[in-house]
């Protein structure tokens, strides 16, 4: 096989710091160990998100110097709103400053307490907007995925059987809505096949529960879809996303995956009435109709975004380079989720880093020695983000032990990608030396973005 070129030439350079080792040690301190913490000025390769982090083309741009910023009826909306329609087939679009406004406008109507959620899996926002509402939300992803190494080609899917027992143990009237997130980022960032959608559809229709698609990585489960399932290899990955989030009550987008923009949300929804409550709230809580949070530049270059991100070369290439980082660390023997999946990929931190107990954070440990020895700074996706506390104080730990290295969109370069890989020969080395990690601070909410921590010596 060839190697993996880049779709697309440089025009604009932003410069990269080198630190040394003994730096990078003095700003681990000075954060807390956590990455969240540092500054970015002293990070080589980040790949703590593919969210906003991405790079706009020529055209996106272009589109932002011809944004219409005109408070009401702006140019540039009704181009937003005529993409996002034809992404969906909903009528009624709410432009949002990014995800989360979209899920708090959604959840806070459709939640409350004694109201159930289900998810494949609900990522942490979605879950913190839900349970801040008093309700309850559950996932339930396939058995496939509890076999963190072993492959299956959607592991994102939901499991089908927990479903109708959930519903059927709650009541469908208590169901507020089921959420399909697409890809599954909290499980492996791995896809969701259109059988499963369409069977989850038609649950939701025999008991009349709401069907939520969260499709902030649609374009990218699209191509999962083309390769692997049966039936879609001659359709197109617009065709796909549009057959899939058709299937869809409500679409979520934080557009700041695969709307290839820094900033921006999107909420679709079909029942008019529901449309009607949610466009009062957007009014009140980020603004007018035809803007939400977004300038009319910024809705530009995300109409624009929406639909580069389908174009077959740029996904190949997104896809295969995420794949190409994963492969490489699985023969220098890392174990990772498996197969890859579409943004990032992920290490199964309790595994690598056996000998450090889960009540003392493996992936933590993961996290702080990458940035040490390559300043790649990545995330712990574990019982730091998802870990509670019983009673007695003692952690229940997550599912899993996983650290994310998530892939921005046409960000770095092969080479980057080549550098990450030979960092984690020095990882292998020296792995054991690193203790663990105890929690010295924490907040009630969301604790990973802001905790701090010493190292367990
Ligand atoms: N849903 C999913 C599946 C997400 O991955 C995210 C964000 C959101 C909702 C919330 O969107 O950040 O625009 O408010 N994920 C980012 C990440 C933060 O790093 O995976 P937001």
């Amino acid at each position: 096989m060839r190697a993996l070129t880049e779709p697309f030439k440089i025009k604009m350079v932003e410069p990269l710091r080198v630190t040394t080792e003994e730096y990078r040690e003095e700003a681990l301190r000075k954060a807390g160990y956590n990455p969240f913490l540092l500054r970015s000025d002293d990070v080589f390769i980040d790949l703590l998100t593919d969210s906003g982090t991405g790079a706009m083309s020529d055209r996106q741009w272009g589109g932002i110097m011809m944004g219409d910023e005109s408070y009401a009826g702006a140019r540039s909306w009704e181009h937003l709103q005529r993409v996002a329609q034809d992404l969906t087939g909903m009528q009624y679009v709410l432009p949002t400053h990014q995800g989360r406004a979209a899920e708090r406008i959604l959840y806070s109507i459709i939640g409350g307490p004694g109201k159930v959620f289900i998810s494949n899996t609900h990522f942490d926002t979605t879950r913190a907007n839900i349970e801040y509402t008093g309700a309850q939300a559950f996932d339930i992803v396939c058995p496939e995925a509890a076999d963190v190494e072993s492959y299956s080609p959607f592991k994102g899917n939901i499991d089908l059987n927990k479903l109708v027992q959930l519903i059927e143990q709650h009541g469908a009237k208590s169901i507020a809505a089921v959420i399909m997130t697409v890809t599954n980022n909290s499980s492996g960032g791995q896809p969701v096949c259109m059988e499963n959608m369409k069977a989850v559809r038609a649950i939701c229709d025999q008991y009349g529960i709401m069907m939520v698609i969260d499709g902030c990585r649609i374009a990218e489960n699209s191509y999962f879809v083309h390769h692997r399932e049966e039936g879609y290899q001659s359709k197109s990955y617009l065709d796909i996303a549009r057959e899939m989030l058709n299937l869809g009550d409500a679409f979520i987008m934080s557009a700041k995956k695969d709307g290839l923009v820094n900033m921006g949300g999107l909420l679709t929804v079909k029942d008019e009435a529901l449309s009607v409550k949610c466009t009062n709230l957007l009014i009140i809580s980020e603004g007018f109709t035809t803007y939400g949070g977004l300038s009319g530049r910024d809705m530009e270059a995300l109409a624009i975004g929406l639909t580069e991100v389908f174009d077959q070369d740029y996904l190949h290439y997104r896809i295969r380079s995420t794949t190409y980082l994963g492969e490489k660390l699985r023969d220098k023997g890392v174990p990772v989720v498996w197969p890859i999946g579409g943004h990032a990929v992920y290490i199964d931190a309790a595994k690598l880093y056996a000998h450090v107990p889960v009540d003392e954070y493996p992936g933590q440990a993961l996290v702080i020695d990458l940035y040490l020895k390559g300043g790649i700074r990545c995330v712990e996706v574990g019982s730091v983000m998802f870990g509670k506390y019983d009673e007695q104080g003692k952690l229940i730990p997550a599912a899993n032990e996983l650290v994310r290295m998530a892939i921005p969109r046409r960000v770095y370069t092969q080479s980057h990608i080549d550098y990450v890989i030979d960092v984690f020969d020095d990882i292998l080395e020296i792995k054991n030396r690193n203790k663990g990690f105890r929690i010295t601070y924490e907040p009630p909410f969301l604790r990973h973005f802001t905790a701090h921590f010493e190292p367990i010596n």
